[in-house]
């Protein structure tokens, strides 16, 4: 049997440096664990613009629906600014995103006990925290038509259109039903019922799925806005969160604090079971291409590495072997090893990306 492929696109800004880290693990599980990949590696965003003119090429593209799963690091960066909007660097990220049908997006936000000192909330509000943010990601306004920029008599228009079928809405709702029944069994869905037309179509969808397949776990709504303060002021009341594309955009980045920082959060971007039973699988940091700190050897590459975790569970089957690298992340956590981003004490000397990654390989080691 083939080893299962992986499609590596490190990106832009910090993305090849965080990617490097991730590289090194997998040649660790190669070769400690025997689990190996084949591996091939190709460009994303801006470095592809620069390379071929588009941030995604359709050879990329046609890679990326092949193999078992893509990792991706980030793109984007202020030198890609003034390009039009077509060839973007996130234009690259949203054409994957989209055709290969990556409609479920699992952002897990957990807060490492080392770190609960860290956030920006008070302690007892984010220890233990673990929740689960799941984002619609292949439509809402994001993709929804029409969208431009028009003339209007003497001025201009900006115009972008929710849209949400529900089809759309209910598959979606059913990923977090699902993960639910295998975590605390309580999902929230925040939309904004209150002013949207597709928000009332948001919560009646997912209470027909509800009522229909999922009786046993306990479902709530919210409107957005309050989500977002109820997740500020008590985080733990929430197991799932379901939410449109738009809304868990802001709500994962604002999650993302309760965790200490951007630099932690993983994702998992999940389409339906391929012939294989397993999903079309793209995972990325939650973060961008820092640009303020690329180039440094400053970046926290933990998000990048617990993405990897979240392959090793939901495309290769290898949850206990997950489990062994979120252990590893924890325990260079409790030793007190910081990257910059992680730091609030003056006199702390942090760890360079590289270090981090040895930190991480070392605990590897020692699961042994
Ligand atoms: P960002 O996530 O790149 O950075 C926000 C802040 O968090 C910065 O201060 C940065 O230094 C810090 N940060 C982020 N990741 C970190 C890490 N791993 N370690 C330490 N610090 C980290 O968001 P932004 O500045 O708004 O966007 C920069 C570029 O990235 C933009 O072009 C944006 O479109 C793009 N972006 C890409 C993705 C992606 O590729 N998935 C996601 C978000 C933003
Ligand atoms: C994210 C990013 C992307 C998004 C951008 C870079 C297209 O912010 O993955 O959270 O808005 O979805
Ligand atoms: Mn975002």
């Amino acid at each position: 049997m083939s080893n299962p492929s992986l499609l590596i696109l490190p990106g832009d800004g910090i993305g090849p440096e965080v990617m490097a880290q991730v590289m090194r693990i997998i040649d660790w599980y190669g070769a400690k664990r025997g689990l190996k990949f084949d591996v091939s590696e190709d460009l994303v965003g801006g470095c592809a613009y620069d390379k071929h003119g588009t941030p995604l090429h359709d050879d990329t593209m046609a890679k990326a629906q092949e193999v078992d799963a893509v990792l991706l690091g980030a793109v984007g960066g202020p030198k890609y600014d003034k390009l039009d909007f077509s060839v973007k660097p996130e234009r690259g990220l949203l054409r994957l995103r989209k055709e290969m049908d990556l409609y479920a997006n699992l952002r897990p936000a957990q807060c490492f006990d080392a770190l609960a000192d860290f956030s920006s909330l008070k302690k007892d509000v984010v220890a233990g925290l673990d929740i689960m943010i799941v984002r619609e990601l292949t439509s809402g306004v994001y993709f929804g038509e029409p969208r431009g920029i028009f003339k209007e008599g003497n001025e201009r228009v900006g115009i972008n259109t929710q849209r949400y079928t529900e089809s759309e809405i209910a598959r979606v709702a059913r990923s977090a039903f699902e993960l639910a029944r295998k975590r605390n069994n309580k999902v929230c869905s925040m939309e904004k019922a209150n002013v949207m037309e597709s928000g009332i179509l948001w919560r009646d969808v997912v209470t027909e799925v509800h009522e229909a397949e999922y009786k046993d776990v306990e479902l709530s709504h919210m409107y957005a806005d309050a989500g977002a303060m109820q997740l500020t002021r008590w985080p733990k009341q929430f197991d799932v969160i379901v939410t449109d594309n738009l809304f868990g955009d802001l709500l994962s980045d604002l999650a993302a604090m309760l965790t200490g920082s951007l630099g932690m959060l993983p994702s998992a971007s999940l389409g339906a079971p391929m012939e294989n039973g397993r999903p079309k699988a793209l995972y990325e940091p939650v973060h961008g291409s820092a640009p303020d700190i690329a180039g440094q050897g400053k970046a926290n590459p933990i998000a990048c590495v617990l993405s990897f975790a979240m392959a090793l569970r939901y495309s290769f089957d290898k949850g206990a072997e997950a489990e062994r690298l979120e252990s590893a992340v924890n325990a260079v956590l409790a030793k007190g090893i910081r990257t910059a981003d992680l730091l609030n004490a003056e006199g702390v000397t942090p760890v360079s990306t590289s270090q981090m990654g040895d930190a991480i390989l070392a605990e590897l080691d020692a699961s042994l």
